[in-house]
């Protein structure tokens, strides 16, 4: 499930601890890669990798899962990465198709971030963050499935700032304070290697000026205001249980940082 989302970049600091795996994964991925004969197969490095990238903050599908998984079915070695140009590409629907699929992303291994030559204005280029070719029409079902997905694996999402520390530490406290099961994805947008490009294209998708700001089973909560008054009805603890998270759910504190 996690192989929806790619693994683009590396944080600066992740390349240099990273460099010591390296020998060892490539030796042994290309041990695997002969006995796949996926040799030209040019994702399957980087999902070993992200197994031992020491920032990777999920469990990631082993090399073998990932091969059964449906989407990796089709032969890799066919992947039409060329047969479509990119300014004919396909577009996600909605802004709030973009925001599932790019918190999906960024949730999927703690070092994904998007590339300095994005702009956060302009719709999202579908390829920087699906890790298939959505631009096949027969994609689109899969492309609604990483959706679902993102959504289903981080129920509740925090966008906090760093910056802006009071509003922020409340809403994470508001919400760690509830003990959800799967912990909430609390990501600091200003310590992103991609923030000048993420926190304007957060903005523009969410339709919020300020963080931090809350995602609810995909619908923004857009103002520490806004959760406030959610929180003194019941509409706050319905909405999260509705969207798939267990009040009380988890036995330890902490929540799953970014
Ligand atoms: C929401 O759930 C929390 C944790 O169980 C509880 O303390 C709180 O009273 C609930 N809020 C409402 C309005 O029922």
């Amino acid at each position: 499930m996690r192989s929806y989302f790619s693994r683009r970049t590396y944080q600066a600091h992740q390349v240099r601890r990273f460099a010591v795996y390296a020998l060892g994964a490539v030796s042994f991925c290309a041990v695997l890669l002969v006995l796949h004969g996926y040799l030209s197969t040019p994702h399957i490095p980087s999902q070993y990798e992200a197994l031992h990238a020491p920032g990777a903050a999920h469990p990631v599908l082993p090399l073998q899962q990932a091969h059964t998984h449906p989407l990796h079915n089709a032969p890799p070695r066919h992947h039409p990465k060329t047969k479509v140009s990119r300014t004919t590409g396909w577009r996600f629907a909605t802004p709030a198709d973009e925001l599932g699929a790019l918190i999906g992303f960024m949730a999927a291994f703690a070092s994904n971030s998007l590339p300095a030559h994005v702009d956060p204005q302009q719709p999202l280029d579908p390829d920087l963050v699906l890790g298939f070719d959505a631009r096949d029409e027969n994609m689109r079902d899969e492309v609604r499935e990483a959706i679902r997905e993102a959504w289903r694996v981080n129920p509740v999402v925090v966008l906090s700032e760093t910056g802006s520390p009071p509003a922020s530490r409340e809403a994470k406290d508001m919400i760690t304070s509830l003990n959800l099961y799967p912990d909430p994805t609390i990501f600091e947008v200003d310590q992103r290697d991609d923030a000048d490009i993420v926190r304007p294209m957060l903005q523009r998708l969410t339709g919020a000026d300020l963080f931090p700001i809350v995602i609810i089973g995909g619908t923004p909560v857009r103002s520490i205001a806004e959760l406030r008054r959610m929180r003194e009805t019941t509409a706050l603890n319905d909405t999260i249980t509705a969207a798939g998270a267990k009040i009380n759910g988890k036995r330890k504190k902490h929540g799953r940082k970014h």
